[in-house]
């Protein structure tokens, strides 16, 4: 079939080089002439694992094209995906601008029968506006319009891709729901499960999905400080919980809150069209509170238990989002250190991938080459992404360059524990802190009940 990609972003990009993998001729547009121009030499503007060989082997075989003009990449389409961005607006609703200007800039190109597939993450009844739009322009042109929501995620989006959990489309005619069908006919064929339904229940399904998980990682960040508190390890209850086949394993892993481009914008999304439907989604309205809190008391808790003044010096490992992706987009890192900076502190960071993506959203970070040359003369050390560079530091280097002795592990990544440890006060996420003075474990946490650090955050 042949198929146009309308932006060529991480969603974008992603789709147009799966799409040809499973057998499509995909043509994929954006306005920006630079990055088009890259793109035909397959040079990606994003860091995702796989996504640059697969899309310079869709080059090579001519099934991939790219084009900055819209006539040209939808005119011979049968399908149009639109996966432009999908911003928040200040109420937390999404601004749909760029969505319906890509659609009124195809719209005189459509042939007659295309179908014209949301991609974006968008709330409920966004494609009945997309229909409105493109008849407006196009009064007597015949076409459909589909949602098709992807669950991708940053660092594995082309397997996400190709072994999705589902395929979830909706479609208000059958003409459309047939090139859903053909579109990802190879995958159902591999047994991947089709769910086929309206255009509005696909775009609830999409904002519902990322609620629920993000709500699975707001209760066990909870979880996380009750166990703190009372003398338990979150990675035992988590496992001990997950292991109910209702609850499941995955998502229920402490950290400093969550972030990246889609859990913040789709909550607040979806607690918007709560308001806006006049029936709140207060579950979702106090996690998007409470995961703000959460950065906010992790950042006083540092400067308060590592007792910083003005001139102290942190190193922080770690300003991705989220281990295996550049992408600092809402990384909880960032207002952390923001708090450390407006206290005084000056804040030295090292990650693997993400420094320049961090670095242009707050220019006063200090960017480390290595995890070594960050903690340099540091009074305290702050790892808050789980790369895993970081569980095999040599603790023992580390601690002689650092000038202090404080350790927040709120990824729970260092190579550190109780019997190895270096002369650290040590916070780690719903798990026993320690400090020097502890005595040597006797095998039972018991033994430590009475010498937590400090409390975690309430
Ligand atoms: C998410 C969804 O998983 C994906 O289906 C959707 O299409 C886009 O949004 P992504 O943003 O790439 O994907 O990241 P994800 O791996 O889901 O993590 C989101 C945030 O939650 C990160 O900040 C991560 O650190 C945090 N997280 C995740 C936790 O704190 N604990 C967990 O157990 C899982």
């Amino acid at each position: 079939m042949r198929i146009a990609i309308v932006g060529a972003g991480y969603v974008g990009l992603t789709t147009s080089a799966c799409l040809v993998k499973l057998g499509h001729k995909v043509t994929c547009c954006d306005a920006l002439e630079d990055r088009i121009e890259k793109l035909r030499h397959g040079r990606v503007p994003i860091y995702e694992p796989g996504l640059e060989d697969l899309l310079k082997e869709g080059i090579a075989s001519g099934d991939l094209t790219f084009t900055s003009c819209g006539r040209e990449c939808v005119a011979d389409a049968d399908a149009i995906f639109l996966a432009v961005g999908t911003p928040s607006l200040p109420n937390g609703d999404i601004d749909l601008g760029q969505l319906e200007n890509a659609s009124r800039g195809i719209a005189p190109h459509l042939k007659g029968g295309a179908v014209v597939i949301v991609k974006s993450t968008v709330t409920a009844g966004t494609s009945s506006r997309i229909r409105e739009v493109i008849a407006e322009t196009r009064r007597s042109l015949d076409f459909s319009v589909a949602s098709n929501p992807e669950f991708l995620r940053e660092g594995s989006a082309v397997d996400d891709f190709m072994c999705p959990d589902r395929i979830v489309f909706g479609t208000d005619d059958a003409r459309a729901a047939a090139i859903m069908r053909e579109i990802y006919a190879s995958l159902s064929e591999q047994g991947v499960p089709i769910l086929a339904t309206t255009t509005t229940n696909a775009e609830l399904i999409k904002h519902a999905a990322n609620a629920f998980l993000a709500l699975k990682i707001g209760f066990i960040n909870e979880v996380s400080d009750l166990c703190e508190r009372s003398g338990g390890d979150v990675t035992a209850v988590a496992r001990g919980i997950g292991l109910d086949k209702r609850i499941g394993q995955n998502f229920l892993t402490p950290g400093p809150g969550f972030g990246g481009s889609c859990f913040p914008k789709d909550t607040r999304a979806f607690a918007a069209a709560g308001r806006r439907h006049g029936t709140r989604q207060a579950l979702v309205e106090l996690l998007i509170e409470r995961n703000e809190l959460r950065k906010r008391r992790l950042a006083e808790r540092i400067v308060a238990e590592a007792g910083l003044r003005r001139g102290s010096r942190v190193a922080v490992l770690g300003l991705a989002f989220k281990a295996g992706t550049d992408d600092a987009r809402e990384s909880p890192a960032l207002p952390i250190i923001e708090h450390l900076q407006r206290a005084g502190v000056h804040v030295t960071a090292h990650d693997p991938q993400a420094g320049e993506n961090a670095l242009r959203q707050n220019p006063a970070i200090e960017l480390a080459p290595t995890p070594y040359e960050a903690v340099r003369g540091a009074d305290a050390l702050v790892v808050l992404t789980e790369w895993e560079d970081y569980a095999v530091l040599d603790m023992a280097r580390i601690a002689g360059m650092m000038r202090g002795r404080y350790l927040f592990d709120f990824r729970n990544v260092l190579p550190i524990d109780q019997k190895n440890r270096h002369n650290f006060h040590c916070i780690r996420l719903g798990r026993r802190s320690f400090r020097p003075g502890d005595a040597a474990p006797s095998g039972s946490g018991a033994a430590y009940a009475s010498r937590s650090v400090a409390a975690p955050p309430s």
